[in-house]
């Protein structure tokens, strides 16, 4: 059964294997059930999922920021030909799907950009808003398992930044090509697990900035642990192998790491993106602590982060993305 937690518009004819009446709206004293507090941070409290960051507010605002960013980023919330796919269809409600959908700023967006199409965003906890737009829902559901939805019901499946929260990734690809319609679209952009360099600068961030390197060396063997791999140069060849889609078209964009861009949106969004990945290393402090590290390693790690991102010019993000349609 889905838990749905938007206080909206009744259910409309959604295409979904059990009955949508199986929807149970969640209740205000229904969310101490998906929380634990752990040093003063709360998580989900889905014990055997692996998903490591907090989802309180301090991380709920870094989620918010890093929406933005990415829209600047690439200068529109989405990429492919979404507006073909979703474009109106005499008597077919259109669908979207936003796996791992967090404080759901991408579904509301869309709503406003497509207000004829239904868009459904799917966490393990409720921390999406419950007024969300008309056509949107909001549900509490682990993407690792099937959804309710009957084959062929989505348009379009968007997966962005779930790469901590998915240890089996061709196997999310199968119940999202399962999902989607023929023609139906498919979208993955994670941000990768370690710094570069932009073009024009240093090549090496080991030389360059070796204790932002360190720290993400430090973060991915945490990350190992739970089998989380860092995956977002790999989602291309996993959509391949799947046979379900056509070939996947990949685009990377740059994310400037502080304000050392000459473009002033670029230093605007750099400004911003540094903050993002100090609340970042904020936000993975107790998952370090989980395997064992000392307060004074975590400080040191998280410390010569800091210092380099701050200092170093020339730093960028890599935002890994990739589309393909359903066959
Ligand atoms: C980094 S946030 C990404 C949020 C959103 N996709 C975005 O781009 O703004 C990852 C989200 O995945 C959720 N999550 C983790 N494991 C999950 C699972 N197995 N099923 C559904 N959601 C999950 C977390 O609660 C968190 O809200």
């Amino acid at each position: 059964m889905a838990l749905e937690y938007s206080d909206n518009m009744p259910h409309d004819e959604d295409d979904a294997s059990d009955a949508s009446s199986d929807v149970t709206e969640l209740d205000a004293n229904d969310f101490p059930d998906h929380f634990s507090e752990r040093e003063g941070r709360l998580f989900h409290s889905h014990g055997s999922l692996p998903y490591p960051l907090p989802v309180d507010s301090p991380e709920q605002a870094r989620l918010n920021n890093l929406h933005r960013i990415l829209r600047d980023i690439v200068e529109l919330h989405y990429l492919g030909p979404v507006a073909e796919v979703l474009c109106d269809v005499r008597g077919r409600q259109k669908r979207v799907l936003d796996l791992c959908t967090g404080t759901g700023s991408w579904p509301m967006d869309m709503a406003r950009l497509f207000p004829g199409v239904k868009i459904y965003g799917l966490d393990i906890v409720p921390i999406a808003t419950r007024r969300p737009e008309r056509h949107v829902q909001f549900e509490i559901h682990d993407v690792t398992r099937r959804s309710r939805w009957n084959d062929g019901a989505m348009d379009f499946v968007h997966a962005r930044s779930i790469d901590l929260a998915v240890t089996d990734y061709p196997k999310l690809l199968q119940e999202a090509a399962r999902l989607l319609r023929p023609g139906g679209l498919f979208f993955s952009g994670e941000i990768g697990r370690y710094v570069d360099f932009a073009h024009g600068f240093s090549s090496d961030p080991a030389h360059q900035a070796p204790r932002a390197q360190r720290f993400f060396q430090v973060v991915n063997h945490s990350l190992q642990l739970r089998h989380l791999a860092p995956i977002a140069d790999k989602i291309p060849s996993f959509i391949q192998l799947s046979r379900q889609f056509t070939v996947p078209t990949i685009q990377t964009f740059h994310i400037p790491i502080g304000d050392w861009h000459p473009n002033t949106v670029m230093r605007r969004i750099g400004k911003m993106y540094l903050n993002a990945l100090k609340d970042f290393a904020e936000s993975l402090k107790p998952m370090l602590r989980e395997t064992g590290m000392t307060q004074h390693d975590i400080d040191n790690y998280v410390n010569g982060f800091i210092h380099d991102i701050e200092h170093v010019r020339g730093l960028v993000g890599v935002y890994h993305t990739a589309w393909a349609r359903k066959l």
